[in-house]
C-alpha cells in the first residue's frame, strides 16, 4: 500500500480540516493510499513521533470545524528550528533529518497545507529531493498562483458581520468607528469586506493614506445627515510617507508583529478633526468559526486535486483555482507571484472608489 503525508503549518485558516477530510476519503476511496497525518506543521516531520495514521474516524464530523486536527505551527521551519541544547537557545538546520524522515516513513507524496511561508519552506525541500504538493490556505488571500485561498472567504465573512455590527452602534452614538482587519501586507481583507459591508473609507497597503481626504468624507457625510463613518483600515496600512505600524509580542522573542494603526488613526481623528471616534481590532476571530460553504467547497477541491496529482506521482506543484477550474502550478511560479496584492488601478478599487468609498489619497 502507498502512503502519502499531510501537515498543515502556518497560522490555521477556516477549510484547513475539511482539505484533511477530502485528503482521507480521496485517498481511501479513489487510490487505496495510506494517509499519515502530522502534527504541528514542520515539527511533525523533524520529530516523526508527532504522526499518526489518519482514518475515516479522524476525519468524522470536522468539516464544518474550524482549526486544524493536525495542529499548526507558525515558527517550526526545518532549515532553523529553535533547539535546547545545555539549557540555551539556538537555531539548527535540520532540514536533512525532514528529508531522512521522508524516506523513513516510507512517504511517496507529502502534502503540505500552508501559505507563503510554508510553501517556500517547501519548494526549498523539493529543490533538496522532497516529493512535495503544495495546498494554498491563508485567510490573507495574498498567495501567488491561484486566485483565491481557503480561508479568506470566511475571514471576509466575519470582517463583513463586524463592519454590520459596528453601523448600527456607530449611528446611534454619532461616532467614526475604524475597525483595524487582519491580511499582512495585502488589503484583500479589508477591501472586500469594506465594499460589502458598506464601508466609507477603506485604507490598505497598497494605498498609503493622507488623513485629510479621510477626514473630509466624514464632515462631508455628517453634512448631510449621516452624523457617522465606517473605517476598514489593513493592519498594514500606512501613511504617506510614514511606516507600518507593528506591535511586538511580550514574549521577548522581538518578532515584528503588524498591529496598532486603528489606534493611531481613531486618536489623529479625534484630535484633528474633533470627531468622537473609536477603534475595534478584530484580530484572530478572523481566523477562526465556521468555514463559510464556499471555503469548505474550495478546501474540499484542493485536498482532492492534491491526492489526485500525488497518485500520478506529480510534485514540486501547487494546487489551484482558476475561474472554477482547479488545476496546480509549479510551486516556484506560484511563489514568484507571492505576496499578491490588491491593484489599486484594479476593479475592486474603482468599484469602490464609484461607491464614494474614500482611500486616503484623494
Ligand atoms: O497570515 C495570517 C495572519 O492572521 C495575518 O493576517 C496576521 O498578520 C498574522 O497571521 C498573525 O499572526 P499570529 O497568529 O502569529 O499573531
Amino acid at each position: 500500500m502507498r502512503r502519502i503525508g499531510i501537515l498543515t503549518g502556518g497560522g490555521d485558516a477556516p477549510g484547513l480540516n475539511a482539505v484533511i477530510r477530502s485528503v482521507v476519503h480521496t485517498s481511501s476511496n479513489e487510490f487505496n493510499l495510506e494517509v499519515l497525518g502530522l502534527r504541528n506543521g514542520f515539527d511533525g516531520l523533524v520529530e516523526p513521533d508527532m504522526v499518526h495514521v489518519l482514518g475515516r474516524s479522524d476525519v468524522r464530523g470536522i468539516l464544518s470545524h474550524g482549526g486544524t486536527i493536525l495542529g499548526a505551527a507558525n515558527r517550526g521551519n526545518p532549515f532553523a528550528r529553535k533547539v535546547i541544547v545545555n539549557g540555551r537557545e539556538e537555531i539548527r538546520d535540520m532540514s536533512a533529518q525532514a528529508l531522512h524522515n521522508i524516506e523513513h516513513l516510507k512517504l511517496d507524496s507529502l502534502i503540505v497545507v500552508g501559505g507563503d511561508g510554508t510553501l517556500r519552506i517547501s519548494k526549498e525541500l523539493c529543490d533538496r529531493g522532497a516529493p512535495i504538493i503544495g495546498v494554498p490556505k491563508t485567510i490573507d488571500n495574498d498567495m501567488g498562483g491561484t486566485d483565491q485561498t481557503f480561508g479568506f472567504s470566511t475571514a471576509m465573512r466575519t470582517a463583513t458581520e463586524a463592519i454590520d455590527k459596528l453601523h448600527t452602534t456607530a449611528e446611534s452614538h454619532h461616532r467614526v468607528m475604524v475597525l483595524e482587519l487582519m491580511g499582512r501586507d495585502a488589503g484583500w481583507i479589508a477591501l472586500s469586506a469594506g465594499i460589502s459591508g458598506g464601508a466609507d473609507v477603506i485604507l490598505i497597503p497598497e494605498i498609503p493614506f493622507d488623513l485629510q481626504p479621510v477626514i473630509q468624507r466624514c464632515r462631508a457625510r455628517a453634512k448631510h445627515g449621516s452624523h457617522f463613518s465606517i473605517m476598514a483600515i489593513a493592519e498594514g496600512a500606512l501613511p504617506k510617507g510614514g511606516h507600518q505600524k507593528f506591535k511586538f509580542p511580550a514574549n521577548g522573542l522581538q518578532i515584528p508583529r503588524l498591529g496598532g494603526i486603528a489606534q493611531q488613526v481613531a486618536d489623529q481623528i479625534h484630535e484633528q478633526a474633533n470627531l468622537e471616534s473609536r477603534c475595534t481590532v478584530l484580530g484572530h476571530l478572523q481566523r477562526g468559526g465556521t468555514p463559510t460553504p464556499f471555503d469548505r467547497w474550495l478546501a474540499t477541491r484542493y485536498g482532492a486535486a492534491a491526492v489526485r496529482l500525488a497518485a500520478a506521482g506529480k510534485h514540486g506543484l501547487m494546487v489551484n483555482l482558476r475561474g472554477r477550474h482547479i488545476g496546480a502550478i509549479p510551486l516556484d511560479e506560484a511563489l514568484a507571484e507571492t505576496p499578491k496584492r490588491v491593484d489599486p488601478a484594479g476593479d475592486l478599487v474603482t468599484t469602490a472608489r464609484g461607491l464614494g468609498i474614500v482611500f486616503g489619497d484623494e
